[in-house]
């Protein structure tokens, strides 16, 4: 498999420092990079340049990068997109900044999808030569330590997932289904490396984002994110609470601006042998939210 992982998720926020508060001192990402009306930050277990792009500008989704493994892999990509119907074009270095070159994609569901493989290295916090377990200097406030997944919407996951398994050769962790033979897609959990998931999607409206997901070690620095995020008065979705589907724990919360963001810890380990589990839709809610098993209604209709 040559998609490495989930590499940056750039976002529309309607007010910069607003945003920069939420994104650097609530979450505790370092801003590496303003240009523009646009900052780049990363977190403090990442090496790679940077893992959010915050554009002012509105709400919402602007586009997603994953990481492929070389240059040889982006171009069976590029053929494969092509001949799948998506539309393909190259992206030149420095059109992101740090980021080499690449290829851009529009998916099935309107989402623009950019894969690169060279991106400039900055390190982790804690460095690679007998380095400490976190920063020594300490982390602000919640200390993301990395990004982790992405949930957009689709109005055709079926397309989508095939897309995603023909192109990019991820496989499903977990499907949600419904109707009478249980033949209709309503979700689909894909992964491209050991994770439980690296995107997911659900059937709704093309182009929109539902969330993206910051891993975290532990149950416990899950909890203690929820107590910055109620320091901060940071607006909760919902949790923390557990997973059915990915068995992973979570709290959903907003940003100023309305987007969505998510703490993961947990999950199990896939990897090309894994065996797609199924949840029908009687037990979704289980699926969704496992401990309270009940899902709230603007949790399923809020989307930027
Ligand atoms: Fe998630």
């Amino acid at each position: 498999m040559s998609v490495l992982r989930l590499g940056y998720v750039h976002i529309n926020v309607t007010n910069l420092a607003e945003a920069r508060n939420h994104y650097r001192d609530t979450l505790g990402m370092d801003s590496v990079h303003e240009e523009h009306g646009t900052v780049y930050l990363k977190s403090w277990d990442e090496a790679d340049h940077h893992s959010v792009v915050l554009h002012e500008g509105g709400v919402g989704l602007v586009k997603l990068g994953y990481k492929v493994s070389d240059d040889e892999s982006l171009a069976q990509i590029e053929i494969r997109a092509q001949s799948f119907g998506a539309r393909v074009e190259r992206m030149s270095k420095g059109e992101n900044a740090c980021v080499g070159d690449g290829i851009r994609v529009t998916l099935p569901s309107e989402h623009v999808m950019e894969l690169y493989s060279e991106i400039d290295y900055l390190g982790t916090a804690t460095g690679l030569l007998n380095p400490d377990p976190w920063p020594r200097q300490g982390v602000r406030g919640i200390g993301v330590p990395r990004l982790d997944h992405t949930l957009i919407t689709a109005e055709d996951p079926e397309l989508l997932e095939r897309f995603f398994e023909e192109v990019l050769d991820f496989k499903a962790a977990e499907r949600l289904v419904a109707g009478p033979d249980y033949s209709e897609l309503v979700g689909s959990w894909m992964f491209c490396g050991e994770q439980p998931h690296d995107i997911a999607f659900v059937k709704g409206q093309n182009g929109k984002l539902h969330h993206f997901a910051y891993h975290m070690p532990d149950w416990s620095a899950l909890l203690r994110a929820g107590d910055v995020m109620s320091m901060n008065d940071v607006p909760i979705d919902f949790g923390p609470a557990r997973h059915g589907i990915t068995r992973g724990e979570t709290i959903y919360f907003f940003d100023p601006s309305g987007n969505r963001n998510e703490v993961f810890s947990g999950g199990y380990r896939t990897g090309k042998d894994w065996r797609t589990i199924t949840w029908t839709m009687d037990q979704a809610a289980r699926g969704i939210n496992y401990t309270h098993r009940e899902i709230d209604q603007e949790f399923l209709s809020v989307v930027t």
